[in-house]
């Protein structure tokens, strides 16, 4: 049995549907109760309260491990989930870190993801660590604008960076569970292309057949509105990103196509598989 953490989300439901299809017995776990695909358990447990996840973890054989929103705050104890995952007997786990911790390693948020690679690779565990770049679903940060105004508003309009495909870190993600290969990498996930915001309104707008304006705003009015849904250091560090990537973030790695044996899907395929959302 494979557990799937962040179950519900961008990734992890492309993620637990893959498992399932590939015939693995998967708990998916979220806070939430949430439809999951045929034959996958949900067990709802707080990552939070690493004890509260024995249920979940007993008779697993593999973890995947992403952690969110205030799990990155100073006063986590994210590691804790390790110990639990070894206690419980489980061999295998699939970190979701970030390209952070090597693009930019000196930030405290990205110093803890760092040592909690650590302390997986120190796990006595089959570990494989997932390093992605920013992901095409913060795109969903404009859904609203774009369905009630036909507007999307983002700081730095003609900066971009390879955004990547969460479908496609959810596929090397399941390579990493599945097959043995994978044992001890460290990838670096992202898009084909380098994407400006505007060039991904237009890919909206093309998949709506619909015209969206862009609206460039302040990077202190972008703080404001990311800081309502993540703690404050990490909207810093992501406009740091946004506005100033170096060239280690603006790099097209190859890693996905190494996984999966084709190249990482563009952000017009994510915008036409997540059309909906924009309607
Ligand atoms: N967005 C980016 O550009 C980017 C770039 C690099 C790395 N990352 C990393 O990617 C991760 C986000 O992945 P995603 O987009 O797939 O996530 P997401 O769509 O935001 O979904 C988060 C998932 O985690 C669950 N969850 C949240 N808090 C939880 C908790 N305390 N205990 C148990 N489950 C919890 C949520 O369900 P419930 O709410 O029901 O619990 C949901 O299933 C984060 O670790 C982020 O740092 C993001």
């Amino acid at each position: 049995m494979i557990v799937v953490t962040g179950a519900t989300g961008n990734i992890g439901r492309p993620l637990t549907r893959a498992l399932a299809a590939a015939g693995e017995q998967v708990t998916a776990v979220s806070r939430h109760p949430a439809a999951v695909p045929d034959g996958v358990r949900h067990l709802v447990a707080d990552l939070a309260d690493p004890a509260g996840l024995r249920p979940a973890l007993a008779g697993a054989k593999s973890l995947f491990l992403l952690l969110s929103g205030d799990l990155h705050a100073l006063g986590a104890h994210p590691a804790e989930i390790i110990g639990e995952a070894v206690d419980s007997g489980v061999r295998r786990i699939v970190l979701l870190s970030t390209l952070g911790v090597v693009t930019r390693p000196f930030g405290a948020t990205r110093i803890a993801m760092r040592e909690l690679e650590d302390t997986v690779r120190e796990s006595g565990l089959e570990w494989a660590v997932l390093r992605p770049g920013g992901f095409a679903s913060n795109a969903l940060w404009w859904a609203e604008s774009v369905r009630e105004r036909r507007v999307v508003a983002a700081p730095f309009g003609d900066v971009g960076v390879p955004v990547v495909d969460p479908a496609d870190i959810a596929a090397v993600a399941a390579a990493c569970l599945l097959e043995d290969r994978h044992t001890g990498g460290a990838y670096e996930l992202t898009g084909p292309e380098v994407i400006t915001p505007r060039g991904q309104t237009e890919a909206v707008a093309a998949a709506l057949g619909s015209p969206v304006a862009f609206h460039e705003l302040t990077r202190d009015e972008a703080r404001a509105a990311m800081a309502r849904s993540m703690p404050a250091e990490l909207a810093d560090d992501t406009l740091d990103i946004l506005g100033n990537p170096s060239p280690a973030e603006l790099r097209v790695s190859p890693d996905v196509e190494r996984v999966l044996g084709r190249a990482p899907r563009p952000f017009a395929d994510w915008a036409a598989r997540n059309v909906t959302a924009f309607r």
